[in-house]
């Protein structure tokens, strides 16, 4: 066997490998299953035992030569592969990745926030899931306001008997309102942005789902001209100086009084089509003098305060703002629209 071991190792130490595989090879000859080193302990298991501490230590130091070998030449080889990447030409031409772009819906919301926050506003987040209080009871609906019904709201959790027990998903941002409200005391002025439900058919006019900005300002002496203004500002910052609008009498169940604000057609500049049905006018939000009686339900004293508050549809918004003709096109992800936005900020 010492031999054997003889003979090998001088194999071992003149073996100068020229690549990895060479490499390779040489370590399944010597440390494969079937390979010498095991060949040999098989020769040394027959031994007599006095003969083995010797053979034994012979035999280790084997096992560490041709480790030794296969350690100092992997390096090596590994070091060449470095090398490779050294050599590699870095001002070759890369692969291009293309940058994505907004959504129209976000550019849209993220002007509005913009614009907001600049004269003071700031922007609060409510729940997509509500209950009927911040939804409806707080907001001064009548228990019998067709707005409760099936038709209008997806309930998650439907009581018949007792509609103060159900839970939907909140069918506008006024639900924030009363959050806002409840745990803060006047002066306030913040805007809510989120994503609203209804249960409507879906057509080119109307989704079952979309996005709202609320706005609400409650502070001492806060006046129906407060909120002209601020929204009048609003307008012209966002679609330009010049804009026209107009307020139209409405009603809501929490605004006394209501209204809603109309803007000139950007599609045909107020001269009529069929974006605004010809009349030259879009309607993009209400707003109106916050009731009393939803003050009151909030924790807020009504005699020494007062507020405004609108809600601002942002598809309605956006539809206008790049002449995008049907609601469904926000949801449909197609590239073609997407990609349109890519210069805008
Ligand atoms: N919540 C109303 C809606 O979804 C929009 C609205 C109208 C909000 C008037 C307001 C408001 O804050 O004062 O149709």
């Amino acid at each position: 066997m010492q031999e054997k071991i003889k003979h090998y190792s001088a194999e071992i130490n003149a073996f100068e490998p020229k690549n990895a595989e060479e490499l390779e090879n040489f370590r399944i000859q010597f440390l494969g299953r079937k390979g010498i080193l095991n060949e040999l302990f098989e020769i040394f298991k027959a031994l007599p035992g006095e003969e083995k501490k010797t053979a034994g230590k012979i035999m280790n130091e084997f096992k560490v030569l041709i480790e030794q070998k296969i350690e100092l030449y992997k390096e090596k080889f590994e070091s060449v592969s470095e090398n490779a990447i050294a050599d590699f030409d870095f001002t070759l031409p890369g692969d291009s990745s293309e940058l994505g772009a907004r959504h129209p819906v976000s550019l849209v919301l993220k002007q509005i926030n913009d614009i907001f926050t600049r004269i003071g506003f700031t922007i609060v987040k409510g729940p997509q899931i509500e209950d009927d209080k911040h939804n409806f009871t707080a907001l001064n609906f009548p228990l019998d306001h067709p707005a409760r019904d099936m038709q209008d709201t997806f309930f998650i959790q439907k009581d018949d008997n007792d509609p103060t027990q159900d839970w939907a998903l909140r069918t506008h941002t006024s639900s924030v309102q009363v959050r806002l409200m409840e745990n803060n005391q006047p002066p306030l002025r913040s805007i809510m942005p989120g994503r609203v439900f209804r249960n409507e058919a879906i057509s080119a006019r109307s989704h079952c789902i979309f996005h709202q900005v609320e706005g609400l300002y409650v502070d001492e002496n806060v006046s129906f001209a407060d909120l002209k203004q601020t929204l009048y500002y609003f307008v012209q910052e966002l679609f330009g100086k010049g804009t026209e609008v107009r307020f139209r009498p409405s009603y809501f169940p929490f605004t006394e009084p209501s209204a809603e604000m109309d803007i000139q057609c950007k599609n045909c500049g107020g001269s009529g089509c069929n974006i605004c049905k010809y009349s030259g006018w879009v309607e993009i939000l209400g707003c109106g003098m916050v009731d009393p009686n939803v003050l009151e339900n909030c924790g807020i004293d009504s005699k020494k305060y007062t507020g405004f508050a609108f809600g601002i549809g942002i598809e309605r918004l956006a539809m206008n703002k790049y002449k995008i003709k049907d609601i469904r096109m926000f949801f449909e992800n197609d590239m073609r629209l997407l990609k349109q936005f890519k210069s805008e900020i």
